[in-house]
């Protein structure tokens, strides 16, 4: 077999067969095939697209490029969480913590960010001490006590998507319906959890820009997690603006600390008890989605949900005094009020514009070697729907860099808010519920 045919197959729209597309997968990560065959592939593929059964023998080939954990002997059903990524989305760390304390156990494997999407683990780093490298026993121990542990995978699991995600990156293939399931559940498989729920981002700030496109990919995933045993289900999520108010990593910290007291913003709040509670009917911990949601609510009110959230940061090193008073979160130098030019509503805030504009200012990696500033982001002050004066506050950035590097940002994040005289609706959070 040459990978060369195998390209030019793909190129000219046929299905490659099972044992073709192992060729290509094993042939890869064993070095033997280069990046530049690869990612010559992997273009064919975003224009030509994949079959339900490529799409599986890719998912299939990628989990098992490397370890697969078995996650028996831990205590209940274990379930997982993965968002197609955003902006301003830091619903792990509230989601992860509230499903725990409704009996739940989340063993999340979780991912950094790169470009204008925010990452997991670097939220999770910016509070002191905290290590996302927990693994063998003390990643059992920790799940089996306390219900919830957000750990990085560990370099042995799917090393296939590391290598082609990387080339994704550079060579414009990202937005693939195929190579996101593909990349997404081949992690999710090779991570062990009996359960998984997808938030599949859909808008300007996501990687589907359309409902058509999320609802694809969504069926795609649920399909094969369900074909191989593991209880999937999905739910749509608007990313045309970001979710919440805070942008950047210890700003969403604190606002997740906000959420675990029942004070986070109400996307973001609706977001967690849709989730919440398909994820606890998943795990056998509620009856129907409206227990869930009761559950849910009483772990915030109890503050059972905070408790579980400092036990988890404790557990993995982390200095809990910032978690029990966020006002210590270091403040960036420069808070730059940004204020509207006009009266109306909020007809639109580009999710891509902020979250590009955020990255700009510190907050995220270009490349994943660029080092991240915790404290740079943007915190919103207005939403889509929401009224606002001539003069009001609009949002304000948060940054470390000098007025010659943040001065053309304010330009941008002022054209990413759009403002018209007629009264526009907010947008709902949850845009479908996608249960087979
Ligand atoms: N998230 C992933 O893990 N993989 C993709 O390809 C896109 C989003």
């Amino acid at each position: 077999m040459r990978m060369v045919d195998l390209i030019i197959k793909k190129r000219d729209g046929h299905e490659l067969s099972d044992e073709e597309i192992t060729f290509w997968i094993d042939g890869y990560v064993k070095g033997e095939i280069p990046d530049y065959q690869s990612s010559a592939m992997q273009m064919a593929i975003l224009f030509r697209g994949m079959n339900n059964r490529e799409i599986a023998t890719l998912t299939d080939r990628m989990e098992h490029s490397g370890e697969v954990l078995d996650l028996s002997h831990l205590k209940g059903v274990k379930v997982d969480k993965h968002s197609t990524g955003g902006v301003g989305d830091k619903t792990s760390l509230v989601l992860g913590p509230m499903v725990a304390a409704c009996g739940a156990t989340l063993a999340k494997m979780s991912g950094r960010g790169l470009g204008h999407t925010g990452g997991t683990l670097d939220k999770l780093e910016s509070i002191p001490g905290v290590t996302i490298a927990i693994e063998g026993d003390r990643f059992a121990k920790q799940v089996n006590s306390i219900g919830c542990a957000i750990v990085g995978q560990t370099g042995s699991l799917v090393p296939a998507d590391k290598k082609m995600y990387a080339l994704r990156d550079v060579t414009g293939t990202v937005e693939s319906i195929p190579l996101i399931a593909a990349s997404v559940m081949s992690k999710k498989l090779a991570s062990g959890s009996d359960a998984i729920l997808l938030d599949v981002t859909v808008g300007e700030g996501a990687f589907m820009k359309n409902m058509d496109d999320a609802r694809t990919l969504a069926h795609i995933m649920v399909d094969i997690g369900n074909r191989l045993g593991r209880n999937t289900k999905a739910v749509l999520s608007d990313m045309s603006e970001p979710l919440g108010l805070a942008v950047g990593n210890a700003l969403e910290v604190k606002e997740a600390i906000a959420a675990l007291h029942g004070k986070g913003p109400e996307d973001l709040m609706e977001l967690c008890y849709t989730a919440g509670s398909i994820m606890l009917v998943q795990a056998n911990c509620a009856k129907d989605l409206e227990d869930g949601r009761k559950k849910l609510h009483e772990a915030i009110e109890s503050g059972a949900a905070f408790e579980k959230f400092v036990k988890m940061i404790e557990a993995q090193g982390g200095d809990i005094s910032y978690i029990l008073h966020p006002e210590k979160f270091v403040v960036a130098k420069n808070l730059i009020e940004i204020r509207s030019e006009q009266e109306g509503y909020v007809k639109s805030l580009d999710a891509l514009d902020i979250g590009i504009a955020s990255m700009q200012l510190g907050g995220g990696r270009e490349t994943l070697e660029d080092v991240i500033d915790m404290s740079a982001g943007i915190m919103l002050n207005k939403k889509i729907g929401d009224y606002v004066k001539k003069g009001e506050l609009l949002c304000t950035l948060h940054t470390n860099k000098s007025e010659k590097e943040y001065a053309p940002i304010i330009e941008d994040v002022k054209k990413a808010y759009v403002i018209v005289k007629e009264k526009v609706e907010a947008r709902p959070v949850i845009r479908e519920i996608i249960e087979k």
